[in-house]
């Protein structure tokens, strides 16, 4: 719990083949002295199966980008949480704003997919973030605090769960936030957490993340910020040589 979590989020990007080759390259390149960081590749759903392959020879776990809210029945082309869990799935990223967004994913299907994915032993990474137009217009906090409210909703039981901090103006711009921004928001996160949950709680069982344009040169910025625990990583994670310089930088400073 304590090592600094480093989750690649590939998006649509990579075919099941060169998902391999990516997670090849990335396994290869691994420190030698072994890893101290958490370290997560969410690949498209048709190439969990070869990623699954080449991580589980090393500390690497598997995730996905997204699953069903319902646990399963007559949901043409949807994918449920079990079937992720049989596939070597331990984590799940949900509510990225790409899919609140593109694919009108609602507040409610959120909650419902982070308890299926707790009831599978499936760690929620659950992605919060305001749009540009609402940080203008004043509603930063207010977003973010009924994101984090609502995706928690009667989630009472739980040994684990991740949210992360992704402004959506900056992903993919290439240019972060300012760190101090980012820690200022992951203290509205914790001051969010604790109207729901016990200070003990909060502390030991709830880890905040940074993502939004991190690579190799700024990602030190981020994780040295006392209430960031860690990335989440989206162009960067697609470049072995740059995700494994994540990687390295984490690790090195983890040391
Ligand atoms: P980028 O790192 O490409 O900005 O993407 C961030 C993201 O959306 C990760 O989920």
């Amino acid at each position: 719990m304590d090592f600094p979590i480093i989750i690649g989020n590939w998006k649509m990007n990579l075919t099941p083949h060169e998902s391999e080759m990516v997670a090849k390259k990335i396994v290869a390149g691994l420190p030698s002295q072994g890893v101290s960081a958490e370290i997560v590749l969410c690949p498209s759903f048709p190439a969990l199966e070869k990623v699954a392959r080449v991580t589980v020879q090393s500390s690497i776990a598997l995730g996905a980008q997204n699953f069903f809210w319902q646990e399963s029945g007559s949901y043409t082309g949807e994918v449920s949480a079990k079937m992720l869990k049989e596939v070597g799935c331990s984590w799940s990223i949900i509510g990225h704003s790409e899919r609140r967004i593109n694919l009108r994913e609602t507040d409610s299907e959120i909650n419902k997919k982070v308890k299926l994915a707790l009831a599978y032993d499936i760690v929620p990474v659950i992605c919060v973030g305001e749009k540009y137009e609402e940080r203008e217009g004043g509603q930063k906090d207010f977003v973010i605090m009924r994101e984090v409210t609502s995706a928690l909703k009667g989630v009472d039981k739980f040994s684990r769960l991740v949210i992360a901090y992704e402004p959506v103006w900056v992903i993919g711009r290439g240019e972060a936030i300012d760190p101090e921004e980012a820690q200022s928001v992951a203290t509205l996160i914790k001051y969010t957490l604790r109207d729901i949950y016990s200070h003990e709680v909060v502390e030991k069982k709830i880890q905040i993340l940074y993502g939004g344009s991190v690579d190799d040169q700024n990602v030190n910025q981020f994780v040295d910020q006392e209430l960031i625990k860690g990335v989440l990583v989206g162009g960067s994670s697609l470049k072995p040589e740059i995700f494994l310089g994540i990687i390295n930088r984490l690790t090195s400073n983890a040391n």
